[in-house]
């Protein structure tokens, strides 16, 4: 149990077909949120930090809080970077404790993706550290992390991207987007299955915030098996946190940040059961 690579989490949701949520640290309450909504759902969770959090909590104080969590937890638990943007800071977060990275190269050109996730993949896999990478341009904004013209994969292009560089699971953009959505997403299921028919790797989807219940589903009978979530966590822990605020007698952090923390564990636990990865660990 405990702290382990990405990779083992994903194997087993990739044979029973289902996903596991790839979940988003905010600070110290969102930590807490995410752990013991997966310990009480017994299921295996990906703890995931994008730069701009790491930056936010600093890395040097909130990791070692990660892993402390993660192996005193009695469920499976991968810490991994999210949109992971160079070679130097995959580095660190792999020195400083993730077992688990995303480097995002969608940004540049195929041949320029292919060879920076080639270098990354050799270096994360000779210390055990799961790669995750990205195809197609997925829209929207986390944090600094902001893509304006997005686009689809390209089905031939994951094939060959995949055999090339021996990445360990890929988030195919296939119509979601980062953030908050401004009308009902546009999902091509058709690529989605055409992939997953060509490629036999866990597929991510990001940009799950805000998505209907049933296109959830569905995407993870077409093959998604690691399903990112921030925007939607975030919302929950900030309502409750407004709704608290409205009493001006509170002003002790932990009497306003602690129901936050407990109304975001169970928008998480409904996402654990959503995703069919309860009873899972
Ligand atoms: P949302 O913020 O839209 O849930 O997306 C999260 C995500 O994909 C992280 O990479």
């Amino acid at each position: 149990m405990s702290l382990v690579p990405m990779s083992q989490i994903l194997e087993r949701a990739n044979q029973e077909d289902y996903a596991v949520g790839g979940f988003n640290m905010n600070n110290l309450e969102f930590l807490q949120a995410i752990i013991e909504a997966s310990e009480e759902e017994k299921s295996p969770v990906i703890l995931q930090a994008s730069e701009g959090a790491l930056r936010y909590m600093d890395m040097h104080l909130a990791l070692p809080m990660a892993i402390s969590a993660a192996e005193n937890a009695d469920i499976p638990v991968a810490i991994h970077l999210d949109h992971g943007s160079d070679f130097s800071k995959i580095i660190e977060c792999i020195r400083n404790g993730f077992t688990s990275v995303m480097i995002d190269g969608s940004k540049s050109p195929f041949e320029e993706n292919i060879a920076l996730t080639q270098k990354v993949v050799e270096a994360a896999h000779a210390v055990g550290v799961t790669v995750e990478a990205e195809l197609g341009k997925i829209g929207g904004a986390e944090d600094d992390h902001v893509v304006k013209s997005a686009s689809l994969a390209d089905p031939d292009e994951c094939v060959e991207f995949v055999e090339r560089t021996d990445v360990d699971a890929l988030a195919v953009a296939f119509g979601t987007a980062h953030g908050v959505y401004k009308g009902e997403p546009e999902l091509d299921f058709e690529l989605l299955a055409e992939v997953n028919n060509r490629i036999d790797l866990p597929i991510v989807m990001h940009g799950a915030s805000g998505v209907p219940e049933e296109s959830v589903v569905k995407a993870i009978e077409l093959g998604v098996n690691k399903i990112n979530v921030n925007t939607a966590f975030q919302q929950a822990w900030t309502a409750k946190v407004r709704e608290v605020l409205e009493d001006p007698d509170i002003y002790d952090p932990r009497k306003i940040c602690g129901p936050g923390r407990d109304a975001m564990k169970e928008a998480v636990k409904e996402k654990i059961r959503l995703f069919g990865s309860d009873n899972k660990a």
